[in-house]
């Protein structure tokens, strides 16, 4: 009985009744694989010493080989300000600009080398290259817009809302070199939620593109743009100019007209701009280099703050060592710009590195399962990086596929859920000729990088287990009484990390106490202590240590559910369901998908007196597309006549979430309605 509280305790805490966690599927221990000796004998980390070097007793000192890794108009006075947690400081007195970091430094040496290879969805459409030389060119001359014209200037936020497209990382880079903030929204959220977050961030200023090829399809972008600024009035705030971009240069090929004295087209404002040269902002180390926005627990979306010291060194020392990006590498990560993932590991990481980093306009499996093999092929891609999502997509659409071609990856990454050790093994015996080193990396939108990952030159791989932690992470799992599991328990509880380190976010923006309460409340053992070692920070994630150190990620534990490797919030597909105006009340759970990982279930009760429709059911579909995006479209919209409940009235999720992944929906007898768990499983079908 005790026992069984326990267990029930995390839901209670966190609001959550049923969570990814509980649902997670226990793998059984798999059997290592050795990295190639051809990888490890050029690879940048093979020694083992590091670990020594990064021990917990080192920090913060260890981090300063991070930041060597940038270039700095003025080196650092403090390493690590920790004295008001948990707001940490990262590299105090720096002064440092990005956008330098990723283009003007590498000129000297590379301005011919390829910066970004971008990809059109149209295999007809040729291949762009741009090099460092053309990125500085493209970059200049666009910041000079955004300041001339635009009148933007350091700490200025401007919310983007661009598709993959080449255009997307030189908007950034624009941005980067005048200090100002960027925020990018992921293309395929609806224009909605660009208001929502236009509107949180308070930029004047939204960039957007006209249109973009997905799925065979030029689809229509700058319509979104509009319901974006209609949208924010809404909310009071006003959007002054919205900049569009061309997928054609020269030529418009949205339907949607431009609204006069608000829209602009930026290639028709770019000749003033024609040979303009930008001094990079020397900035401050701690200054934001963006917002990312990203779902939690309560309705609202938060904008994690990103720094530019801490930020870059993170991503780019990962990048070199996790990633084991060498300059001559042509590295690939299919990963769409629009989430952190690209930020850190398409554009600012590899960027930094001087390396060539592929930006991919379409569908992974369209026209085929061949495509990426094909452009793999002929970009001479050797490092390559993906979610489990696409790989069981190429998997199951086109598994002989990857044979065809004759490309070569030294190095390949998965990221953003638990992959399951089949798909592993068919990754790596397919995907990589048994060559390519695997790294199953853990991490989220607000760590900026990479926690847990094997090192590529020095650890073994283990399908289906991230790894160790990375040099100077140090993690610990909590269980729910807050006490720490033994190291290589294998008992599931909390991860946490001990140790602050430069990557993580500043804040939330404008929400520091959401930041507190949200990441640091649960474990911080005194509120009043100024020590970081009673500050650890939270995931949010259930996980396992095996003994050999590997920690296994099961999921999310709280009111979060990852689709496709993004997270979503049920209460943001909850009150899209409500607007509806039959609805009464809306849950949300997730269900185990054989692609897609986790995809939500929507469980609607209507108003008295009216009858389940399909109509209603497509309408409340309808609402959650409009208001996050078709990423966030239920998988099924389930009209029943009640909802379970305990006699308190609290929605049982753990009963819908049952019923959904076809599992026992357990002792029932509590409820105020037991008798509408049949009903529900009924109208479920
Ligand atoms: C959540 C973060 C990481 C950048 C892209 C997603 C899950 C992430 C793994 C992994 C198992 C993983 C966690 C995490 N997750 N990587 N290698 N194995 N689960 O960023 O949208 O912030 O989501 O994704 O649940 O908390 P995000």
């Amino acid at each position: 009985m005790a026992e069984q509280r326990a267990r029930r305790r995390p839901s209670e805490q966190s609001g959550a009744e049923v969570s990814e966690a509980q649902i997670a599927v226990h793998w059984q221990e798999e059997a290592y694989f050795a990295p190639a000796k051809e990888f490890i004998a050029q690879a940048n980390l093979t020694d083992k010493g590091v670990f020594k070097r990064f021990s917990l007793d080192k920090f913060p000192g260890y981090f300063k080989e991070f930041a060597e890794l940038l270039d700095w108009y003025k080196k650092w006075d403090k390493i690590f300000d920790g004295t008001n947690p948990p707001f940490w400081r990262w590299f105090v007195g720096g002064r440092i600009n990005a956008c330098y970091n990723c283009v003007d430094r590498h000129l000297a040496r590379h301005k011919n080398k390829t910066a970004l290879h971008f990809v059109p969805e149209p295999e007809h459409e040729a291949i762009q290259h741009l090099t460092y030389q053309e990125l500085y060119v493209r970059v200049n001359e666009f910041a000079a817009l955004l300041r001339d014209f635009c009148g933007l200037k350091a700490g200025d936020r401007v919310t983007l809302h661009m598709p993959m497209v080449a255009e997307l990382p030189i908007t950034m880079l624009a941005c980067a070199r005048l200090g100002v903030i960027h925020s990018q929204v992921f293309s395929g959220f609806s224009g909605k939620a660009c208001a929502d977050r236009a509107s949180d961030s308070e930029s004047r200023v939204m960039i957007t593109m006209d249109a973009y090829y997905r799925g065979g399809k030029l689809l229509d972008h700058k319509e979104k743009a509009d319901i974006a600024v209609t949208e924010a009035a809404k909310d009071n705030h006003k959007v002054d100019k919205v900049l569009v971009w061309q997928r054609y240069p020269g030529k418009y090929s949205s339907p949607t007209k431009l609204v006069e004295g608000r829209d602009f087209v930026v290639n028709d404002l770019l000749p003033k701009y024609r040979g303009k040269r930008i001094e990079p902002v020397r900035m401050p180390a701690e200054a934001p280099l963006f917002l990312m926005y990203t779902s939690g627990t309560t309705g609202r979306p938060k904008g994690a703050q990103h720094s530019i010291g801490g930020y870059l060194a993170y991503v780019t020392w990962t990048s070199k060592y996790i990633q084991d990006i060498h300059p001559e590498d042509v590295y690939w990560c299919m990963a769409d710009i629009g989430w952190i993932t690209g930020h850190s590991y398409i554009v600012y990481g590899p960027l930094a590195l001087a390396a060539s980093s592929v930006v991919f306009e379409g569908v992974p499996t369209h026209p085929d399962a061949g495509r990426p093999w094909r452009i793999a092929e002929e970009l001479d891609v050797n490092i390559f990086h993906t979610s489990p999502t696409a790989i069981r997509a190429l998997r199951k659409e086109g598994p002989e596929e990857p044979a065809k071609y004759h490309y070569r990856f030294k190095h390949m990454t998965t990221v953003g859920e638990p992959i399951e050790p089949e798909v592993w093994k068919w990754y790596h015996k397919m995907v990589g000729k048994k060559q390519a080193v695997i790294v199953d990396t853990w991490w989220q939108t607000e760590t900026g990088g990479f926690l847990c990952s094997t090192v590529p030159g020095i650890h073994k791989m283990k399908p289906g287990s991230a790894g160790p932690a990375i040099p100077g992470i140090h993690p610990v799992i909590y269980d729910e009484e807050g006490s720490e599991l033994k190291a290589g328990s294998g008992k599931a509880g909390n991860i946490c990390i001990r140790n602050p380190w430069p990557g993580i976010m500043q804040t939330i923006w404008k929400d520091p106490d959401r930041f507190v309460h949200q990441y640091y409340s649960r474990y911080c053992r005194n509120r009043k202590s100024k020590d970081w070692r009673d500050w650890p920070y939270m995931a949010g994630d259930g996980a396992v240590q095996a003994k050999d150190g590997y920690y296994r990620i099961l999921g999310r534990i709280d009111d979060v559910i990852n689709v496709a490797g993004h997270r979503l919030g049920t209460k943001e597909i909850e009150s899209a369901a409500l607007l509806v105006p039959e609805v009464v009340e809306a849950a949300v759970v997730p269900v185990a998908d054989p692609i897609k990982g986790k995809v939500p279930d929507l469980y609607v009760a209507l108003k008295p007196g009216l009858d389940a429709s399909e109509e209603i059911a497509k309408k409340v579909s309808a609402s959650v597309v409009s208001q996050i995006g078709a990423i966030a479209r239920p998988r099924q919209v389930i009209i029943v006549p009640d909802m379970p409940k305990t006699r308190s009235g609290k929605i049982m999720r753990r009963v819908l979430a049952a019923i959904s992944n076809r599992q026992d929906p357990g002792d029932v007898s509590t409820l105020a309605n037991p008798e509408i768990v049949d009903k529900i499983r009924t109208a479920h079908g």
